[in-house]
């Protein structure tokens, strides 16, 4: 079988960290009989720079041609970089939104899983982390407040700004559904997050998110305020299996659940539409601190590669190859530098490697 992958390396660490995710899929490949295809297109900072706007509508076409996209991060430091002295519309986040809206990728899934091998890394208790937590965040990725119609107006002589947060009946049910789906195939449970003591969207979200779980009987349905969602992350994350939220929500708890893991540069993202096409990410940012150095961790890369598989191709046993000398690799002792334990103990237990070589070891224990 050949599929054919448009690749989005963009800015900062993102071309390291995609390369490794490339080399380890051809390694997949030769191992399964299979062949991917790889296009480039240019999305964010360094699409500005080469044409003057975030993303094409040329690279939109190309990236709706492939059978899924994997893409590395965009952006640079929004203090120093020029690209963030441009309209909001023209700064390289454009790109991705524009990417997002126009290929409908309305379903974002975002793991936080506590590796064993991390959980010194874990900023939690020992006694929470020690638990371990494993969850899926699903996050509603092209309504809400960030398409939402905005504004900037003087008002009686001084500024005032608005943003709109609209949620259609039809937004919430397909997400909705996408969210029992994957809970079927995990723990069976779902948090759906809103704001409904305070915002009609939120009460829409819950009457809506109510109807969809009638059709699924076996997945136990619990509602939860943001609020207390945010307080519940660090207080008991095992708690979680699949929590179901509109897009800031999403945004915002997405972070944080990364942060409990310890490890961003572990985090994979899927964002998928009605059909099998996605859009692969790892969840950190470009870091433009580190570019360049061969220092980045490419580990969420490489599983968001191992998503691709797994959503967008089916390639359920390629995708558990890769999870799995992920696992073994960390089992081994190898560490970048954003996953090295503090202590000087554990420090002299494990390996310091770069970018590449985490790429190779990775590889290597592909069976
Ligand atoms: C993310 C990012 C984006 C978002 C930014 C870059 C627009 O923070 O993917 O979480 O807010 O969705
Ligand atoms: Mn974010």
């Amino acid at each position: 079988m050949s599929y054919k992958i448009v690749c989005i390396p963009g800015d900062g660490i993102g071309p390291e960290v995609v390369n490794e995710a490339k080399k380890v899929l051809d390694c997949v490949a030769k191992a399964g009989n299979l062949e991917f295809q790889y296009e480039d297109i240019l999305m964010g900072g360094c699409s500005i720079d080469a044409c003057g706007e975030p993303l094409t509508d040329e690279a939109i076409a190309t990236a709706k041609a492939a059978d899924a996209v994997l893409m590395g991060s965009i952006g640079g430091n929004t203090a120093t970089s020029p690209w963030y002295k441009l309209p909001p519309e023209k700064r390289p986040e454009a790109g991705l939104l524009k990417l997002r809206k126009s290929l409908n990728l309305f379903a974002n899934l975002r793991p936080a899983v506590l590796y064993d091998e991390l959980a010194a890394a874990c900023p939690l208790k020992e006694e929470i982390s020690a638990a371990g937590f494993d969850m899926m965040i699903m996050r509603e990725l092209t309504g809400g407040l960030y398409f939402g119609e905005r504004s900037t107006k003087e008002v009686d002589g001084q500024l005032v700004a608005v943003d709109m947060l609209t949620y259609s009946e039809e937004e919430i049910r397909r997400i909705a559904i996408k969210g029992f789906e994957i809970a079927m195939k995990r723990g069976k449970k779902v948090t759906s997050v809103d704001k409904a003591n305070v915002l009609d969207s939120s009460r829409l979200w819950r009457k809506v998110v109510e109807e969809v779980a009638k059709d699924y009987p076996e997945v136990t349905l619990e509602h939860m305020l943001v609020d207390n969602c945010a307080m519940q992350l660090v207080k008991d994350p095992k708690q979680f299996d699949v929590i179901l939220t509109e897009n800031m929500f999403g945004d915002i708890l997405s972070d944080e659940a990364s942060m409990v893991t310890g490890s961003i540069g572990m985090l994979a993202s899927a964002s998928l539409n009605d059909t099998k096409f996605g859009l692969y990410e790892p969840s950190g940012g470009s870091a433009p601190d580190i570019a360049g150095k061969g220092i980045a961790n490419p580990i969420a890369t490489i599983l968001s590669a191992s998503m691709m598989l797994r959503y967008s191709f089916d390639l359920d046993e390629a995708a558990d190859a890769i999870d799995a000398a992920v696992k073994q690799v960390l089992k081994d002792g190898y560490r970048t530098i954003d996953i090295m334990p503090q202590d000087e103990e554990s420090k002299s237990k494990v390996t310091l490697v770069g970018t590449s070589r985490m790429g190779d070891l990775i590889c290597e224990r592909i069976k």
